[in-house]
């Protein structure tokens, strides 16, 4: 594992609780977002079985209710926090033909043998630097089976916002509406953000799924910064 890479989830493998409990209070609309990720998938689920591969799976908290309603017929979870991924085991019960990877996303992708119908990625992708993000894009591209979807749950900045704009509205939304999170906490959470969040606009995300041969895309919600993308082949 790179250095950075190590470096970047630090948060979830020391204070996974945190992210847990940021979560829990619904401050990144994860429960509006999951609802429409369980719509997504029905109707991908309606068409025949699917099979899913969830990049940054962290704990599964949130997606594997989801899954429980629309249940793929492999699925696996990659994520670079081993503390995630253990929790991830007891969310993921009952499930059929689960498979957990301790390792990068990207190397992930890239490594996967057979193609995925579906690939899912909650919160993650901004962790990546813009080449990153375009390794990822073809990676993705290269590992769907034909129909397939990539649909990408994160974190965007407006049109002509530039990083630091983006993280001076962020961190102040954190400040003054994260209430219930104790003060410690909450700077620990939002010096993880300012040192380690990248996120794109929507128009460079388009730019760089067209780049890999993406070219369907689809703004599925968009709750406040914290957006549900769907790229097609
Ligand atoms: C904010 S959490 C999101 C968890 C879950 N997907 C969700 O939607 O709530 C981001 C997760 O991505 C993981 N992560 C960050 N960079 C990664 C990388 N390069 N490869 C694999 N996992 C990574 C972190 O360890 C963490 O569990």
């Amino acid at each position: 594992m790179s250095e950075r890479a190590t470096d970047e989830t630090t948060l979830f493998r020391q204070s996974w609780t945190l992210y847990d409990s940021i979560s829990e209070m619904n401050y990144m609309f994860h429960r509006e977002i999951y609802v429409r990720i369980t719509a997504l998938l029905s109707q991908r689920h309606a068409g025949g079985p699917y099979s899913l591969l969830d990049l940054g799976c962290g704990n599964t908290r949130f997606l594997a209710p989801c899954l429980k309603t629309v249940p793929p017929s492999r699925y696996a979870g990659v994520d670079l926090s081993e503390a995630a991924l253990n929790e991830a085991r007891e969310y993921l019960s009952g499930l059929e033909n689960v498979a957990l990877y301790h390792q990068d996303m990207l190397q992930a992708v890239q490594a996967a043998d057979t193609p995925f119908d579906v690939i899912f990625s909650g919160f993650a992708v901004h962790h990546l630097d813009a080449e990153g993000k375009q390794q990822l894009f073809h990676a993705c591209a290269a590992k769907l089976a034909p129909g397939g979807l990539f649909i990408m749950v994160d974190v965007v900045r407006e049109e002509g916002q530039t990083r630091e704009q983006y993280l001076e509205g962020y961190l102040d939304f954190m400040r003054t509406q994260w209430t219930a999170v104790r003060p410690d906490h909450l700077e620990e959470a939002c010096a993880h953000v300012a040192a380690h969040d990248f996120p794109e606009t929507f128009s460079d995300l388009k730019r760089m799924a067209a780049n890999a041969s993406l070219t369907e895309v689809r703004l599925a919600d968009r709750f406040a910064q914290h957006h549900v993308l769907v790229f097609s082949a």
